[in-house]
């Protein structure tokens, strides 16, 4: 049973015009992301992660099969993309599917913020 779906997106194709073209959008939603939530569906078929959200397979991504890993990825990134981006001319408001608001919540931000410092470090003492 395939639970995952093609969420809609919050504006039109060619409502991003001129920065994203019509045809860019089209394939890109209805093909590229298409094919992460169905390669998502089929990877879950018959296992026990079938009837998971996204945010519950994120929370266990470690025993996850790597075709799982890779396909809720790809449809997480996509979904959370399209909230990103916003006619100029719509008044859009960015709002997050559920599941990526609880995502959200999954991450330590205490740990991120200091794998950033590190970084932030290595990289500009690197330029000296
Ligand atoms: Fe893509």
């Amino acid at each position: 049973m395939a639970i995952h779906s093609l969420p809609l997106l919050p504006y039109a194709y060619n409502a991003l015009e001129p920065v994203f073209d019509t045809r860019t959008m089209t394939i890109h939603h209805s093909r590229h992301h298409q094919a992460y939530v169905d390669n998502l569906n089929k990877a879950l078929a018959d296992t026990p992660y079938t009837p998971l959200s996204v945010e519950e397979l994120f929370a266990i991504i470690k025993e996850l099969p790597v075709a799982v890993r890779n396909n809720a990825g790809g449809h997480y990134n996509h979904s959370l993309f399209w909230t990103l981006l916003s006619p100029p001319t719509l008044h859009y408001e960015n709002k997050r599917p559920d599941y990526i608001a609880g995502f959200w919540k999954l991450v330590n931000w205490d740990v991120a913020d200091e794998r950033y410092q590190k970084a932030r470090i290595t990289h500009l003492s690197s330029r000296y």
